[in-house]
């Protein structure tokens, strides 16, 4: 949730420590920080409540220089999103620590700390860690060895690093639940929460494991795991260009990541289909045998990520014949759960990060090592080097690129392409799939990013369409089938960016409840290929126009759904309807992005939100 950035160079470091937090602050974005060594040997700090913008000005008024700095964007858990509780956190005036993640024996570890003397400024969990970093120092003198000290007592989630003015010479970092990486300079070292933060400055990257201690000096890193044992990770070369976090011509990166979606559809299907079929191998070499045993699948996800997941639910049970059940990570990692004979569990996820899915994959993987638990894991995952995708058995990734936008938009099409090369994956390999379907459907998924182009050009219809919506404050997302959840995923976009309140039903379930709401201050929203239950879902439009409710249509030109008093279409290119899930969910993230710039919210970060959650 919070970002984290690091530096040691022989340069001064402070515009690249702002350029990072600039490029992390969709995790966070409610106040903002840094701390540097001055030429003198002196921490000094920086601090603003609000975005990052705030900071940079703080420091064009009251510049800082040095080469050594930590720096943070923060998400506020503990202690309002004032500058006082800003980070980075000093214990006296020589040592820094900014932190991301949730200190759950922090109440404790303030007593303790009070009891020593140590006298609290903050609200903060964090607070506690710098103190008892500062404790430690005093016990060991060893900047490394105090951090090594510190990390048995310190329960819950954290990516932190460490600087003192006493040693000058390293910057101290360790992770267990948020993420960390290394960047790699030349005679220079860096630290981030995300290496999207780094990429200006290098493409060489070492992932932390969790429980890693990192020293990262100017010409060296040292590492050590989780049993303290001394380690060497990876290093991962980035080939993608640094312009992927630049919003380029677009107004905003939503709006440039809703029409990435052609491209960024077709780059995950890349190496994923052949002439006529699935390529299982994209899965994993083991992935052929693992899916011929597979009788059931459990998915679990957040978010977006679980309507992408209930999208298959559909697709796997009508096309390739599994059984499938979905829940919320946040709700499945709680549950005890009874677990189907050979059952594949799948995560999805944009971030790879999330905590709740996280543990989830870590129960079902407890639950695998018992007799009758899961045959495997999979994660479906833009994030090649996440936690999620390291601890999975299988794992097919996305290559949505890095999505900035706080509202996902790119990562869910392409979760959606990859669920499906997934339910034909698994179909073929089992024997489900009716004749010849594989081969249609490839050839549809082929045709899919033209498709994709097509239902962007309407981009000026749904911008008018949105003007519907500017002074209203309730919505209702309609759709049947496995467009279902798609109004779910348009709701979802709508109140998160816009504000206004929206709900998603399944068109059937109008007349047990929701349509008691429907006046003409509700508009309706619907999404309607044309498959064999659009003349139920008319029917269900019709209960909606008999209460003056007015309808806003996104239907397949041949649905024979018309215009009207009351009636808004916008007409759809037509679209095989396995397909229709992904088509049908571009106009809506439109309608809510345009709807967002008419009330001037903040789309790219939409407030009490931020991109990757990292804390439960
Ligand atoms: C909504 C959104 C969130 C995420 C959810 C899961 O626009 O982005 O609902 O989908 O927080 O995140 P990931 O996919 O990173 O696990």
């Amino acid at each position: 949730m919070c970002g984290i950035v690091g530096a040691i160079a022989e340069r001064n470091i402070t515009a690249i420590l702002l350029e990072g937090l600039k490029r992390l602050e969709y995790r966070g974005y409610d106040s903002a920080g840094v701390a540097v060594l001055d030429e003198a040997g002196r921490l000094q700090r920086r601090r603003r409540s609000g975005k990052v913008a705030e900071l940079e000005q703080a420091l064009k008024d009251e510049p800082l220089a040095g080469r050594l700095g930590i720096a943070h964007t923060r998400w506020a858990t503990h202690g309002a999103p004032c500058e006082r509780n800003a980070h980075p956190h000093f214990s006296g005036d020589g040592l820094a620590v900014v932190h991301n993640g949730i200190i759950e024996n922090h109440e404790e570890l303030r007593t303790r700390l009070k009891g020593l003397g140590y006298a609290f400024v903050s609200d903060t969990d964090t607070e506690v860690i710098v103190h008892l970093l500062h404790h430690k120092l005093k016990e060991t003198g060893d900047l490394t060895t105090a951090l090594k000290a510190a990390v048995p007592e310190l329960h819950g989630a954290y990516g932190l690093a460490v600087i003192s003015a006493d040693q000058p010479d390293r910057l101290v970092a360790t992770r267990s639940g948020s993420p960390l990486v290394i960047g790699l300079g030349i005679g220079e070292n860096f630290l981030a929460s995300d290496q999207l933060a780094l990429r200006q400055v290098t493409d060489r990257f070492v992932y932390l494991e969790e429980g890693d201690i990192a020293e990262i000096r100017r010409d060296r890193i040292s590492l050590w795991d989780n049993a303290g044992q001394p380690v060497q990770r990876e290093t991962v070369q980035y080939h993608e260009g640094a312009e992927a976090a630049d919003k380029g011509e677009y107004r905003h990166f939503m709006l440039k990541e809703i029409y990435e979606q052609p491209k960024v559809v077709q780059r995950t299907l890349e190496g994923r289909i052949g002439q006529e079929q699935v390529l299982v191998q994209a899965f994993g070499p083991q992935a052929a045998d693992l899916f011929a045993k597979v009788k059931n699948v459990q998915i679990v996800a957040c978010g977006t990520s679980y309507h992408a997941g209930m999208v298959a639910r559909y697709w796997l049970e009508a096309l390739a014949g599994i059984p499938c059940q979905i829940e919320v990570a946040s709700e499945f990692r709680y549950r005890k759960v009874v677990v189907q004979p050979d059952s594949l569990f799948v995560t999805i996820s944009q971030s790879g990060e999330t905590a709740d899915t996280l543990a989830a994959l870590r129960n079902a993987k407890a639950r695998s090592r018992e007799e009758g638990g899961y045959l495997a894991s999979l994660a479906i995952c833009n994030v090649g080097t996440s936690s999620l995708v390291r601890e999975s058995d299988l794992c097919l990734l996305t290559q949505a690129g890095p999505e900035i936008g706080v509202a996902s938009t790119k990562a869910f099409t392409t979760q959606l392409v990859a669920l499906l090369l997934l339910t034909l994956a698994l179909g073929k390999v089992r024997g489900g799939l009716e004749e010849g379907v594989e081969a249609e459907l490839v050839e549809e998924l082929r045709r899919l990013p033209t498709r994709l182009g097509e239902a962007l050009a309407m981009d000026k219809t749904v911008e008018k369409v949105a003007e519907l919506f500017a002074e209203k404050h309730h919505t209702l997302f309609l759709g049947r089938g496995a467009q279902y959840p798609v109004a779910m995923e348009g709701a979802l976009k709508l109140k998160e960016i816009s504000y206004i309140h929206a709900e998603a039903y399944p068109a059937g379930e109008l007349k047990h409840g929701p349509l008691a709401l429907v006046d003409a201050d509700m508009p309706v929203v619907t999404v309607a290929p044309n498959n064999e239950l659009v003349e139920k879902l008319k029917s269900n439009l019709q209960e909606v126009r008999a209460r003056g409710g007015e309808l806003i249509v996104f239907a397949d030109e041949e649905a024979g759904i018309e215009n009207g008093e009351g009636t808004h279409l916008v007409n759809m290119p037509h679209i095989h309807d396995v397909l229709a899930p992904i088509l049908y969910t571009l106009p809506l993230q439109l309608l809510s992005y345009y709807v967002a710039v008419l009330k001037g919210t903040d789309v790219d970060q939409p407030r009490n939100l931020a991109k990757s959650v990292t804390v439960e």
